[in-house]
C-alpha cells in the first residue's frame, strides 16, 4: 500500500464542449495483492481465533459463558462490518456528487472509501467464520459459504446477508479489473452496491439479536444513503442541463 493518488483534474462547471457528467477519477490506493493478503490475513485471523479460543476461553469463564463469546463474537463483528460499509457507501456517494470537494478532499474521501469496504469484508469475514463455533447456531463451513443453506438458523434471513457478502467481493475487487472491463461495466456493477446494503439491512433486521436496539441504527444510516443518492441524482441532472443549455446557446 503506498498511499498515493492521482487524480485527473476535471472543470468544476462543464464547459461548451466538455461531457455532460464528467466523474472524478482517481488511482487506488491499495494494490489488488495488496487487497487479497489483507483479506487472506482477516480470514487466516478468524480461523485461529477458532483454533485458540476453545483453549483459552474455560482458562477465565465458565462453559456456558465461553460458549457465549462466539454469539457476542459474531455480533460485535456484524455490527462494525456494518458502520463500515455504511461510511464507504457514504463515501462513495460523496465522491460522485462532489461534496466530497468540500470536506475532506476527493482523494481522500477515494482513499478512504476503498480502506472502509476493505475492512468491512474483513469484517464479515470474520463474522461469517467465528459461527462455526456456535453450538447453538451449529453451521458447517458449507452452510456459511452456501446462500441460504444454513438450515439450523434462520435460513432466508442469514441467505440475504450471504448473498451480500458475494456482492460486496464482486464490487470491492470490480475496481482492479475496471481497466479491462470498461468504465460502463464497471459502473453497473458499482450500482449493485445500493442492493448489497438493502440485504444488509434487512439480513440484520431479520436475523440479528439486537434487531430492535439496532433499528434506529438502520433508520438513520438508511436514511442518509438515501439523502446523498437523491442528492447525486438531482446534481447529475442539473449538470447535464447546465451543459444542454450552453451547447444549445
Ligand atoms: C457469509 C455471510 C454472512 C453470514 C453467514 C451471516 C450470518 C449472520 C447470523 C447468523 C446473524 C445472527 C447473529 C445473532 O444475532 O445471533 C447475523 C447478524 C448480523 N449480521 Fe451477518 N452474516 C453474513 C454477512 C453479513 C454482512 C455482509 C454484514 C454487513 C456488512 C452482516 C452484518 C450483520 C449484522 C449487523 C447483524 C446483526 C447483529 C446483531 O443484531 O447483533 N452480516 N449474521
Amino acid at each position: 500500500m503506498d498511499g498515493h493518488t492521482k487524480t485527473r483534474p476535471l472543470p468544476l462547471t462543464p464547459g461548451p464542449t466538455s461531457r455532460p457528467t464528467p466523474e472524478p477519477d482517481y488511482e487506488s490506493a491499495v494494490s489488488w495483492q495488496s487487497a487479497l493478503a489483507f483479506f487472506l490475513a482477516a480470514t487466516l485471523g478468524a480461523a485461529l481465533a477458532l483454533w485458540l479460543l476453545p483453549h483459552i476461553l474455560p482458562i477465565f469463564f465458565s462453559d456456558i459463558a465461553a460458549q457465549k463469546a462466539y454469539w457476542h463474537l459474531a455480533r460485535a463483528s456484524g455490527v462494525i462490518a456494518y458502520l463500515l460499509l455504511w461510511l464507504s457507501a457514504a463515501l462513495g456517494l460523496l465522491i460522485t456528487n462532489r461534496m466530497a470537494r468540500v470536506w475532506p478532499g476527493g482523494p481522500t474521501a477515494f482513499d478512504l472509501h476503498q480502506f472502509t469496504s476493505l475492512l468491512s469484508l474483513a469484517f464479515t469475514g470474520f463474522h461469517a467464520l467465528i459461527l462455526l463455533g456456535d453450538d447453538y447456531i451449529s453451521y458447517s463451513l458449507a452452510q456459511i459459504l452456501i446462500p441460504f443453506a444454513a438450515a439450523g438458523y434462520r435460513p432466508i434471513a442469514t441467505g440475504l446477508g450471504q448473498v451480500a457478502f458475494y456482492l460486496a467481493i464482486m464490487v470491492t475487487f470490480s475496481f482492479y479489473v475496471k481497466k479491462r472491463i470498461g468504465r460502463r461495466a464497471w459502473r453497473i456493477i458499482h450500482y449493485a452496491s445500493f442492493l448489497l446494503f438493502i440485504l444488509i439491512i434487512l439480513h440484520g433486521l431479520t436475523a440479528g439479536t439486537d434487531a430492535s436496539s439496532l433499528r434506529y441504527l438502520y433508520l438513520v444510516s438508511f436514511g442518509s444513503i438515501l439523502f446523498l443518492t437523491l442528492y447525486r441524482i438531482l446534481i447529475t441532472h442539473a449538470t447535464k442541463t447546465t451543459s444542454l443549455e450552453r451547447r444549445d446557446s
